[in-house]
């Protein structure tokens, strides 16, 4: 888990790469801002700085996200750093009386190094 800060130093989140798969190359990134800092960049930034390490320093290949149907500011910051939706898992998240779909997004590491001209 990494902290993420803003430039005065104060804590404003957290960042943390999970489930890698080394065999396959794949990974996840847990990302979430505190709610009096989200909609400043901070998200997007912090999980642009983590794809960059995965792929470039890891060596992993595959960035694999869920988000859930109706969090839009997560789908939104997925898509601006690239990632595309690759499918819909049905009614599997049982909150508030109402079962919830899973929107599922990846980034390849080529998606990723043409998208910042890393080639
Ligand atoms: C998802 C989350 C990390 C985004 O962090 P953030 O710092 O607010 O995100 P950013 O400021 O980088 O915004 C990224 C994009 O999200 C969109 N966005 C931000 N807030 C939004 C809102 N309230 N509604 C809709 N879209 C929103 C914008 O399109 C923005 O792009 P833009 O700056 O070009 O307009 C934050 O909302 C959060 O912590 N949510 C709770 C935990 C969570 O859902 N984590 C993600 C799990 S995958």
């Amino acid at each position: 888990m990494f902290t993420i800060e803003n430039l005065n130093g104060e804590y404003v989140g957290g960042v943390n790469l999970n489930s890698i798969d080394e065999k396959n190359g794949t990974f996840s990134i847990g990302v979430q801002v505190d709610r009096d800092h989200r909609g400043k960049g901070y998200g997007t930034r912090a999980i642009n700085i983590l794809l960059k390490y995965a792929f470039l320093e890891l060596r992993l290949n595959k960035f694999n996200e869920c988000t859930l149907e109706g969090n839009e500011p997560s789908a939104a910051m997925l898509r601006k750093v690239g990632c595309v939706q690759e499918g819909v898992r049905r009614k599997v998240i049982y909150t508030n009386g109402q079962y919830l779909d899973l929107l599922l997004f990846g980034l390849t590491k080529d998606e990723f190094m043409e998208k910042n001209t890393m080639k």
